[in-house]
């Protein structure tokens, strides 16, 4: 790795599990000191353990005010004053259309996931800022390809993530000069737990949605779901100075690239036949289906 983050402090909301996750271990490989911020104490605790001093962890509910401020006085005293702050707490609605949620229920499930995809930012955001103003940081929201397009969510999950982007223009200009504020927008990502509000179906996960890593794949251009690891890096890049000194306001797609449907498997080179080289970074030809050979 790099060590562009080395003496770095960063703080990472709904970090315990998923992308958010994924993102802990890469700042953290990078030189990074980590404050993660999640109410999964059981997998807070795997996260302390595996990385020792480099992690502190703050259990809390990050819809609540309390929970952030929490948690940035503790990473402050504990770690120093914030480099950078990034918001990955989520749930999904599972595309339940609105036509199929009574009215109390329909009421319910957006005031909880608004809370979290959307309250959770702001809340995260206004408690780190008098820490990210001292160091000139930078704040990393988490928005979705639901973001862009409606096939990425139901109608709760699709405007909620729209509000995401509408933070990130708005607090990218109430933060400047000083800091820095970005979105990454993941598409469809496989190794998560990603789950329904209560009043949806808690219980439920992406985790269990059969033949979704396929369905994911067969619907990006890169044909392959992404890991949480794959989107860590463009957060890296947008928490460094070094690397986006110049970039604020905007939201990064991490989705393996939309485009044009492809008409047929047999156009497509096959559902979900990739060149694993392709992601590992190793040279490849550029036509996958004629081997993968330069020609
Ligand atoms: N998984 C995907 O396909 C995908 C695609 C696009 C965007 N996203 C977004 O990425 C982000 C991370 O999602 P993920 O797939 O890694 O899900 P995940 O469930 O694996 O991780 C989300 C984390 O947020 C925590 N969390 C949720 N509600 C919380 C609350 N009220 N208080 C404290 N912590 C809470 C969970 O405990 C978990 O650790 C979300 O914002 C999600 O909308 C995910």
């Amino acid at each position: 790795m790099t060590g562009l983050l080395e003496g770095s402090v960063a703080l990472v909301v709904g970090g315990a599990k998923g992308i958010g996750q994924g993102v802990v271990e890469r700042f953290v490989t990078e030189g990074a000191r980590v404050g993660v911020l999640d109410r999964d104490a059981g997998a807070l605790d795997a996260l302390g353990c595996a990385f020792g001093d480099a992690v502190r962890t703050i259990v809390g509910d990050v819809t609540t005010p309390d929970a952030h401020e929490r948690a940035v006085a503790e990473v402050v005293e504990h770690l120093g004053d914030l480099d950078s702050l990034v918001t990955c707490a989520g749930v999904f609605d599972f595309r339940t259309a609105v036509g199929d949620l009574e009215i109390s229920r329909l009421s319910a499930a957006f005031d909880e996931l608004f809370a979290v995809n959307v309250k959770s930012a702001l809340l995260a955001t206004r408690a780190a800022m008098p820490s990210l103003r001292r160091r000139r940081g930078a704040v990393v929201l988490t928005a979705s390809v639901a973001a862009f397009h409606p096939e990425g969510g139901g109608v709760l999950y699709g405007s909620s993530k729209w509000a995401v982007r509408g933070l990130v223009v708005h607090l990218a200009r109430e933060l400047a000069p000083h800091v820095r504020v970005n979105g990454v927008a993941p598409g469809g990502t496989t190794g998560t737990s990603l789950s329904a509000p209560a009043a949806l179906d808690a219980s439920r996960t992406v985790a269990s949605d059969p033949g979704r890593d396929e369905r994911i794949a067969a619907e990006a251009l890169l044909r392959r779901a992404a890991t949480p690891a794959d989107h860590a890096g463009t957060y890296l890049y947008l928490v460094s100075p070094l690397l986006s000194p110049a970039v604020t306001g905007m939201v990064v797609c991490s989705d393996g690239g939309r485009g044009e449907p492809i008409a047929s498997e047999e156009d497509a080179g096959g559902a979900v036949e990739v060149d694993e080289r392709f992601w590992r970074r190793e040279a490849v030809g550029s036509n996958l289906r004629d081997g993968g050979g330069r020609s």
